[in-house]
């Protein structure tokens, strides 16, 4: 088979350049990776892929139809694997809409451009949240009935019905994925792994919400990523994967462990007042996708967090752009005011 061209959205973003870091050194697969580049897209997490003649780099939005539809032909695009959203809790507490915008009507946009051009698939990450919260004991699995809480969740979970819709309506080949907990390399600081490592760097308060005892379920992210590709290539059209790394933790223990990891003291620690509709528990059964698709974790949460806290120790100058602003202007700074050849980098069409 030719070598395919799949156009991952959200790719400026923790999880998609992961992933798109991932595809190119592990597949012969061409990306197209369009970002809108908000607040959390960052074309520095990108800066090892876009010299790669087999990535091209397009700034844009995933909600904007007619740059879909023009990427979609120009590209001969193939595959379609979304990550593009508004990814963070509390900001869809204090503004839901741009969730609703991002999450819902860009996945509309993006699957009705697919339906248009004919692509071969569409893979949908979605996440755990969209099951809401569990008691003391269980575990998420694929048919788990939906029951977000968060305007983030409620918005992914009505983006996951939309493209469940496409299959049942129009046929179309989608697969979709709900993920626990990511951790790991280039994730922005305002998620709780990153945002303890820069505050107990810098001898900041670490502010843990309620009693610290919310549960979590970690996963590093590149076996996140490994498991999108196994779901992309060789998951059932129209099924769900949950994925996870069976590793529940409190918050507590997930601090306790970065301050460990960093010899700064637990007197660090200051609870603070809990997020709004904050969801005690999540875990999940990934034993669908182990025993469909042969999936499995490849790496320990100790063994996570050390190569994670180390990463951000050895990146200290991206946490500081990141905490500055600064990278907001990279693309400015990279390509000129308003972007190079119609916001396009690298690559280019074939
Ligand atoms: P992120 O916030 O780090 O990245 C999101 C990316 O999407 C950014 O680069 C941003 O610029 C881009 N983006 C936002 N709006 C856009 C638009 N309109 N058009 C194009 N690009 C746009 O998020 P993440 O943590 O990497 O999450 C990626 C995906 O994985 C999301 O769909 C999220 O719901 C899902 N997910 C995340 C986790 C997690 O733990 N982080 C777990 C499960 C699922
Ligand atoms: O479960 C998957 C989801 O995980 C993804 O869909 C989301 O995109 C991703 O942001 C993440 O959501 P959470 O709300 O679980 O992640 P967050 O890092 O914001 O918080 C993790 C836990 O830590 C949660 O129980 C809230 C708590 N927390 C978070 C922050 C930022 C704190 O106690 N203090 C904090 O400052």
């Amino acid at each position: 088979m030719a070598t395919q061209t799949l156009l991952v959205t959200g790719g400026a973003g923790f999880i998609g350049s992961n992933l798109v870091r991932f595809l190119l050194a592990e597949t012969d697969v061409r990306v197209v990776t369009l970002d809108a580049l908000t607040y959390a897209g960052n074309l520095s997490n990108l800066a090892d892929c876009l010299d790669s003649p087999r990535h091209t780099f397009v700034r844009g939005s995933i909600t904007s139809a007619d740059l879909v539809a023009h990427l979609l032909q120009a590209h001969r695009v193939d595959g379609i694997l979304n990550l593009a959203a508004e990814s963070h809790v509390d900001r869809s507490i204090l503004g839901p809409r741009v969730f609703v915008e991002t999450n819902v009507e860009g996945t509309l946009t993006l699957l009705c451009a697919a339906r248009a051009a004919g692509v071969r698939r569409f893979l949908q990450v979605s996440t755990d949240e969209v099951y809401g919260s569990l008691g003391p004991t269980g575990a998420f699995r694929e048919g788990t009935p939906l029951a977000p809480n968060s305007p983030y969740s409620a918005s992914k979970a009505s983006a996951d019905l939309l493209v469940r819709a496409f299959h049942q309506t129009y046929g179309m080949d989608t697969v979709t994925t709900r993920c626990s907990n990511n951790y790991g390399p280039c994730q922005f600081p305002e998620k709780l792994i990153p945002l303890m490592i820069l505050r107990a760097r810098q001898g900041q308060s670490l502010p843990v919400y309620g009693d610290g005892l919310n549960v979590r379920d970690w996963l590093y992210v590149r076996d996140h990523c490994t498991a999108l590709w196994a779901a992309y290539t060789r998951g059932q059209a129209g099924a769900v994967y949950t994925i996870g790394g069976g590793c529940e933790k409190t918050n507590l223990e997930v601090v306790r462990a970065i301050l460990q990891a960093l010899d700064r003291p637990e007197s660090l620690i200051e609870f603070v007042a809990d997020r709004p509709g904050h969801d005690r528990r999540y875990a999940i059964d990934a034993s669908r996708l182990r025993d469909e698709l042969g999936w499995r974790p490849a790496v320990d949460f100790d063994a996570g967090i050390a190569e994670t806290v180390r990463w951000y120790l050895e990146h200290a100058d991206w946490l500081t752009q990141v905490a500055s602003g600064d990278y907001l202007h990279a693309y400015e700074q990279l390509y000129g005011p308003g972007g190079k050849a119609a916001r396009t980098v690298g690559g280019g069409t074939r």
